[in-house]
């Protein structure tokens, strides 16, 4: 399916991993990392040339209709990550640690991570925080699983930081989110999402950091980008976030075809002949001869 129009710089012919990551910011190639949370969107976006597959607990909004991300539970987003997993080949599969999965402990850190790479088919795990969770990211990395950080508005607790909005927009709030950024890939990061600050912010993160910087709302200069499925695609209902860009209108479009069917249905007009099978020769008559018989 991928076309060569599509592929990425790393080579079609194996997985990409966390060191081509590295590479490609060396060489000032941008990463394309979208959501995905099924087999068929995983196949869809490999075979578009998405370097990386975040099954992220923003499942718990986009796919099982909570109103925040701290719902979904390992057992859920283990079922996503092995369903993006037996969709795509390529694409570095990271899937998001679920809140309360890997805070309590590096024990329980490690387990959890352990548990999406050899039950889940995940290629790395993605972990939110830094801070009290610098131990866990070196507790995983250590046990052998790469780790996806994630500083600036991280939802899993946005309550905390005061609701959904942007972070480091003082000087301050800057340079922490700077010191928490350097923190994590002292601790074994491969490399960072930077969601929701100011792009000078996110800039000079990147520019400081040697792992790459993926942003969501964080301006052109990271090292990639990354956008939630739904929202990419216009299937997202409600508020959308300023810096999301719709490439189609996928809500519009499943509506309109779902009118039609219904429509369709309540007329009459669906299935047509087409859409039928036929008995084999001869025995359409035999069965009206059996109904006289009876
Ligand atoms: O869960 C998610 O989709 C994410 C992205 C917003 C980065 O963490």
């Amino acid at each position: 399916m991928e076309s060569s129009a599509t592929a990425g710089p790393v080579a079609r012919n194996r997985p990409v991993t966390p060191p081509d990551l590295t590479a490609m910011k060396r060489r000032d190639q941008r990463i394309a990392m979208v959501t995905a949370y099924d087999s068929p969107s995983a196949r869809l976006a490999e075979a578009a040339g998405v370097d990386c597959l975040l099954v992220g607990d923003s499942a718990a909004m986009t796919v099982l209709g909570h109103e925040s991300t701290v719902h979904v539970t390992v057992e859920e987003m283990l079922l996503f990550t092995r369903a993006v997993a037996r969709g795509a080949r390529r694409p570095l599969i990271v899937s998001d640690l679920p809140f309360g999965s890997f805070q309590v402990s590096d024990r329980a850190a490690v387990k959890t991570a352990i548990r999406f790479v050899k039950h889940g088919g995940a290629h790395a795990v993605k972990i939110e925080g830094a801070g009290p969770m610098l131990p866990r990211v070196e507790a995983i990395v250590s046990a052998g699983v790469p780790v996806m950080g994630h500083v600036g508005l991280t939802p899993q607790t946005a309550v905390a930081l005061g609701g959904y909005r942007a972070q480091g927009r003082t000087a301050q709030g800057a340079r922490r989110l700077r010191d928490e950024a350097v923190a994590l890939e002292r601790a074994g990061c491969f490399a960072l999402v930077l969601e929701a600050m100011p792009p000078e912010v996110a800039a000079a993160i990147t520019e400081t950091l040697s792992i790459p910087t993926i942003g969501i709302g964080a301006g052109p200069d990271c090292d990639g980008q990354v956008l939630v499925w739904h929202d990419l695609l216009g299937l997202s209902q409600g508020h959308v976030p300023v810096f999301v860009k719709r490439y189609a209108n996928l809500a519009q479009a499943t509506l309109s075809a779902l009118q039609a069917y219904v429509s369709d249905v309540r007329a009459g007009r669906f299935p047509e002949e087409q859409h039928t099978y036929s008995m084999i020769d001869g025995e359409s008559a035999r069965l009206v001869g059996h109904a006289d018989e009876g």
